[in-house]
């Protein structure tokens, strides 16, 4: 959740530390700080978002030409300077950036205050800076008092050290699920970061940290070890994105930015993965034979979050398309509830980060009891990925802004994509059925470039009129369930405001009972097996006096007449629609956050990538 960011080299440290944080605030924004060694430690540290550390710098810059940073989500102690990283000894010798949770950090605690050490702030990573601190008094060098610190800490960490006393070179490590740790490798100059943004405008080589590896780098070299002093050869990855996609450009905001661009990332996604004359479908990541796509009696598909709504909606492409039996699980309970699994089981972890703790234990549970393990991710070389036995990479790249949006969209092509995948492996589809399928494909990001031209849908309207209500329903059945859901998801992130999502039919058993005249109830009424139910329901909502903002296929006249408002899409396959019907619900939760003032790349308490549990 936190983001950290090093560089040692010969240009300005801090600077490029800032601009790397910059990259990684989407991880956290409750206070920030960066620690220098130039002679001696010097560190700034600021609360809240990271321009208030960057107008500290200006007033008292720092020198140097290594540097460690950090952009903190608060999980122990209040989101106050005092608590903010780096964190520094009593004799200001070291400083620690820390990304995790310490679990014993308490008995730590207690046992270094009888030590005789005293802790300044109520963080859990004070202890490691202290346990270092205590090793460096008992004469180690820094490499070996990091290595006997970190073996002492139980929980899943991402760690930076710096020291006066060796000031050549940071040394961090991995230990468990944290966050990713990637070391950036440059000319006579190298980086660290929890995330590839974070480094990308400096380098696309790098090499990813796994659970208990250490790195010490300086600016001419890095040397990676296991935790227990081996020395370990790693190899370098060369990344693919494009630095331009990290940056904002014309846009106001990155959730704008990436909302529009969708209909290109739905491209990237199916380029050169379809043959378009046979409607053939190839995964690079994921080749099986007839008979191992046949032997899959089930699969399981764990995720946190928008990704879990996106498997949600994978339920229903996967069982038509491939006719095989799908259930979706959160991670954060999969893990716990001891799931009956085989290995004739596929878990099929979804995920953006590629780091989210829940959902890395769900898989490793599903390793632990012989499943398969396969994973759709848009980080590449994330934790998640390198676990997995098959994956889809998602072509979406960089995603920044805090609330998901093109990585959703992504998501469903893919896994529309591994359908039709399976579907063909398994027999199912034929060829007359492929080529239609892939067909509609073909036409999915020009769809989505249609729903997203200006002034096709008055979203202006809307926000203006109904920003200021306190709750909001939002409606739908099959297929466009989880889109209800993900569009509350996206309206309650960014704009505060209470919404529920729920399956239109289940509406009289309990949320009629909220409707108003004051309640907006968003009604997916496309035109699909289950539209004339829908009809009813809105029929239900108006008989309520509620407002109806119904999410229509273009041209339904029927559906508009009895909506307050339409928001529209053109028609597409069925199983594709909901690829087009969450994009107006993503731009009315964007423009009703605009009205109502709020943040809407970085909403509060919440943090892109969910490191911790
Ligand atoms: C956080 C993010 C969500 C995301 C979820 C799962 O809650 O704010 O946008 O959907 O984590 O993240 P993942 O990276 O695993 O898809």
């Amino acid at each position: 959740m936190c983001g950290i960011v090093g560089y040692v080299g010969s240009k300005d440290a801090s600077s490029i530390v800032l601009e790397g944080l910059k990259k990684l605030e989407y991880r956290g924004y409750d206070s920030a700080g960066i620690a220098t060694v130039n002679g001696d430690l010097a560190i700034r540290r600021a609360e809240g978002k990271l321009v208030n550390l960057e107008n500290r710098l200006r007033e008292a810059p720092l020198d140097g030409h290594l540097a460690i940073g950090h952009t903190r989500w608060a999980t122990h102690g209040a989101p106050i300077e005092r608590n903010a990283h780096p964190h520094a000894d009593e004799a200001r010798v070291i400083a620690v950036v820390q990304n995790g949770i310490v679990e014993n950090f308490m008995a730590l605690r207690a046992q270094l205050q009888q030590e005789g050490h005293t802790f300044v702030s109520d963080t859990d990573t004070e202890v490691i800076t202290h346990l270092i601190d205590k090793y460096l008094a008992q004469g180690d060098g820094l490499v070996e008092a990091c290595r006997r610190a970190f073996r002492q800490l139980h929980g899943a960490h991402a760690i930076a050290v710096v020291s006066k006393q060796e000031p050549d070179k940071i040394v961090t490590v991995r230990l468990g699920n944290a966050g990713g740790v990637i070391v950036g490798l440059g000319q006579d100059e190298n980086y660290l970061a929890s995330d590839i943004p974070a480094i990308l405008d400096h380098t696309q080589q790098v090499v990813y940290l796994e659970d208990k590896e250490m790195a010490v780098i300086t600016a001419g070299q890095v040397n990676f070890y296991r935790l227990d002093g081996q020395p370990l050869r790693k190899e370098t990855h060369q990344i693919t994105w494009d630095p331009i996609s990290a940056v904002k450009g014309q846009y106001r905001h990155f959730m704008q930015k990436e909302i529009y661009e969708q209909p290109q990332s739905i491209q990237s996604t199916i380029r050169g993965r379809v043959d378009f004359t046979s409607g053939q479908v190839h995964l690079e990541h994921l080749s099986l034979t007839p008979a191992e796509a046949k032997a899959i009696e089930r699969i399981v598909i764990v995720a946190c979050g928008t990704s879990a709504y996106a498997g949600q909606v994978g339920k229903f492409m996967l069982e038509k398309l491939a006719q095989v039996h799908v259930s979706v699980d959160y991670a954060s309970e999969f893990r716990y509830r001891d799931p009956l699994l085989d290995d004739k089981t596929v878990v099929l972890a979804i995920t953006q980060s590629g780091e989210t703790a829940d959902t890395l234990a769900s898989m490793e549970e599903g390793q632990r009891k012989g499943a398969k393990l396969w994973s759709i991710v848009n980080a590449h070389g994330s934790m998640a990925h390198r676990i997995s036995d098959g994956v889809i990479l998602m072509q979406a790249g960089p995603e920044i802004g805090v609330a998901s949006t093109k990585a959703f969209t992504a998501t469903l092509t893919d896994l529309f994509l591994l359908g039709m995948y399976l579907g063909q492996q398994r027999g199912v589809l034929g060829a007359e059925e492929s080529f239609e399928l892939a067909t509609a494909l073909a036409h999915l990001p020009e769809l989505a470039g249609e729903t997203l031209v200006e002034g096709y849908n008055d979203y202006q309207t809307l926000a203006k009129l109904y920003h200021h209500c306190e709750h909001f329903l939002f409606l739908g059945r099959g297929l466009n369930y989880p889109i209800a859901l993900e569009g509350a998801l996206k309206l309650k992130e960014i704009s505060y405001i209470h919404a529920e999502g729920y399956p239109a039919g289940e509406m009289k058993h309990g949320p009629i009972a909220l409707i108003d005249d004051n309640m907006p109830v968003v009604c997916i009424a496309t035109q699909d097996h289950v539209y004339d139910k829908m009809i009813s329901q809105i029929e239900q909502v108006r008989a309520r006096k509620g407002i109806v903002i119904a999410l229509i296929n273009e041209g339904d006249n029927e559906v508009a007449a009895k909506a307050d408002h339409v928001l529209k899409i053109p028609t597409a396959h069925p199983l594709l629609t909901p690829v087009l019907s969450v994009i107006p619900l993503q731009l009315l939760a964007y423009h009703t956050a605009i009205w109502r003032g709020a943040d809407v790349d970085q909403p509060r308490n919440l943090a892109k990538s969910v490191t911790v549990e």
